[in-house]
């Protein structure tokens, strides 16, 4: 459903957090490399939610850091900031200010059921969780709705805070009247959900160990080596399942990045060995990586143009924000202020 004006195109949005030592092959495969592509044919907008970054202990200076970082990787990839709006959360207060209307209406119950923020407190390798990580979901539908996004294309991780989001946006409409769009999900097909190589029952994530996550930014040597010493499982044969679970993630790097079906795969190296296979893998990995790195290094060390995209993309990105804020402040009952009274 989309409200308001119709619009030509329909609207994405989607996000990825400045965190850790980089964007993975997780976040490039399940959600990055479908941005690029849907740039065109949508009104694209793609953020860093900084204000995310901080609901766990981090280092100012590395966010910081970080954040310019994660936008020329994402313009390394291919993000074109003149077909696309490409901008930082914090730069765009109306995301706060959405998040706490709608945190008034998440029930308790309802947030605490969020399985990552029970995962990441329950593994208790945050040290102790904030309120901050709590209401994170909140602030990502908040995200979400004040763009009156049609899809959000992310990984399999996301779905969980996209229903939130749905649920949220419904409710508000109930209750106040149509105001927001109720977004749907959109999940790739091929490594929607990478798992770390050395731990394949485990998401790939930036919080794990280095040796089972690749970054974007791995040198091809390491990048080989992570993927020959990844953990494979018992027998020889490439094929999918359940009791594969380490082979099965490769070969949806390997579909991924092919732009083949994992069948097709299979198919390419029935009574070939994992050996072979995987230095296919690892060659495929370097093909796609090492022009992405190239860039990479020419766009990060101009801080002042990145700085002037990000500019560029809040002043458009506030403008869709104010308007839908405005609207939802309105539908409340709160009081519009008076501009320039004396
Ligand atoms: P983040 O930063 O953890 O991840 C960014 C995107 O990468 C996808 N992803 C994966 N896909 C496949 N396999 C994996 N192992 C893997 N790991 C990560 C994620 O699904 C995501 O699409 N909460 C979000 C950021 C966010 C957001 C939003 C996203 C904040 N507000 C609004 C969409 C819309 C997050 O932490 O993503």
């Amino acid at each position: 459903m989309t409200l308001g004006k119709r619009r030509e195109r329909e609207r994405v949005l989607s996000g990825i957090q400045p965190t850790g030592s980089g964007s993975h092959l997780g976040n490039y495969l399940g959600a990055i490399r479908h941005w690029v592509q849907m740039q065109d044919d949508f009104d694209a907008f793609y953020f860093i939610p900084d204000m995310h970054a901080i609901t766990v202990v981090h280092d100012p200076a590395a966010l910081h850091r970080r954040t310019r970082e994660t936008v020329a990787e994402l313009v390394a990839c291919g993000l074109d900031p003149s077909r696309c709006t490409l901008f930082v959360q914090s730069q765009v207060p109306e995301h706060a200010q959405l998040a706490w209307v709608l945190g008034c209406i998440t029930g308790y119950g309802e947030a605490n059921r969020m399985t990552q923020f029970k995962d990441k407190s329950a593994r208790g390798e945050l040290g102790a969780a904030t309120v901050g990580l709590f209401t994170y979901p909140i602030l990502q539908a908040a995200d979400i709705l004040l763009y009156q996004a049609d899809r959000v294309p992310v990984g399999e991780d996301q779905k969980q805070h996209l229903e939130l989001t749905r649920d949220l946006a419904q409710r508000f409409n109930a209750r106040f009247g149509p105001t927001f769009t109720v977004p749907a999900a959109y999940i790739a097909t091929t490594a929607e959900r990478l798992t770390d190589l050395q731990e394949p029952h485990r998401k790939m994530s930036k919080s794990l160990p280095p040796g089972g996550t690749i970054y974007l930014q791995d040198d091809p040597k390491v990048l080989t080596k992570k993927i020959r010493s990844a953990v494979t499982d018992m027998g020889r044969e490439v094929v999918v399942g359940p009791d594969k679970p380490g082979i099965t993630n490769l070969i949806g790097i390997h579909a991924a990045l092919t732009g083949q079906s994992t069948q097709e795969v299979e198919r390419a190296y029935a009574g070939k060995g994992y050996g072979e296979f995987k230095a296919d893998v690892a060659a495929a990995l370097v093909a796609t990586l090492e022009p992405i790195q190239t860039r990479f290094r020419e766009i990060v060390a101009d801080p002042g143009e990145l700085d002037r995209i990000l500019g560029v993309g809040a002043d458009k990105a506030e403008e869709v924000a104010s308007a839908t804020l405005a609207t939802a402040f309105d539908r409340v009952g709160f009081l519009p202020r008076a501009r320039g009274a004396q």
